[in-house]
């Protein structure tokens, strides 16, 4: 851990899903409809959707992360047998709404209120995030919201990380970027980013090139780290 690294920071890139939305409230809003399986339905959803990023990219065959997202659920409502009626449009419209975690607009407001910039890079396609920043109403916060579509290849390809370096206008070592996603973290510190990873399952390290400079349970922990109060 070296939080000295977070004295010089400019800027802060959030990665999204995961990290400001929470990922599981897509299935959990359905949780009636789905059945018991609810939980595991979601981890599986969520595991297939990461590994078909990272499978697309070693195949140079990418589409766009919402019909990658729409591909890993049709796998997954299969493997729990729950491909029934309007199961995978309605659990694809509740991914566009999203919950943000609830200290998220706190956070995102006491960092503009220090002056910090403030922007989203993620795997998520324009249309995807713009739909969850507007309904977690954090948009006034937001001066950027990068999408990997822009580059054409998912997390954690350097080319994604640069844009951020590029669209900023700002060096890698002065930004601050922050994901709960481990291996996110470790790609992201690999490429230069003072990176403070949001570990908010409490999961173990990961072994991987890049080691975050900050460990954080939530995003409440950001400020301090800035030296905001
Ligand atoms: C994203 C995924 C990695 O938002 O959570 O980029």
């Amino acid at each position: 851990m070296s939080p000295s690294r977070f004295e010089i920071i400019e800027a802060c890139v959030f990665d999204a899903y995961g990290t400001l939305f929470d990922v599981n409230s897509a299935v959990a809003s359905l949780r009636d409809r789905v059945g018991p399986q609810h939980g595991a339905l979601s981890a599986a959803w969520r595991v297939r959707q990461l590994e078909y990023t990272w499978l697309r990219s070693l195949m140079k065959s990418h589409v766009d992360f919402w019909q990658l997202t729409a591909d890993a659920l049709w796998v997954s409502l299969r493997e729990f047998s729950l491909d029934r009626e309007n199961l995978h449009e309605e659990l694809m419209q509740a991914y566009l709404h999203l919950a943000a975690f609830p200290e998220v607009r706190r956070v995102l407001a006491l960092l503009r209120q220090a002056g910090l910039r403030c922007a989203i890079l993620t795997n998520g396609s324009p249309m995807m995030i713009e739909s969850a920043v507007a309904n977690a109403g954090i948009g006034d916060y937001i001066e950027q919201q990068l999408s990997v579509e822009s580059v054409g290849i998912y997390k954690p390809d350097a080319r994604v990380y640069q844009l951020a370096v590029d669209r900023l206008g700002v060096s890698a070592e002065r930004i601050a970027f922050l994901s709960s996603n481990a291996w996110d973290a470790a790609g992201a510190a690999h490429f230069g980013f003072a990176v403070a990873w949001v570990n908010r399952y409490s999961q173990p390290p990961e072994r991987l090139p890049g080691t975050p400079a900050a460990s954080l349970s939530t995003l409440d922990e950001l400020p301090p780290l800035l030296g905001i109060c």
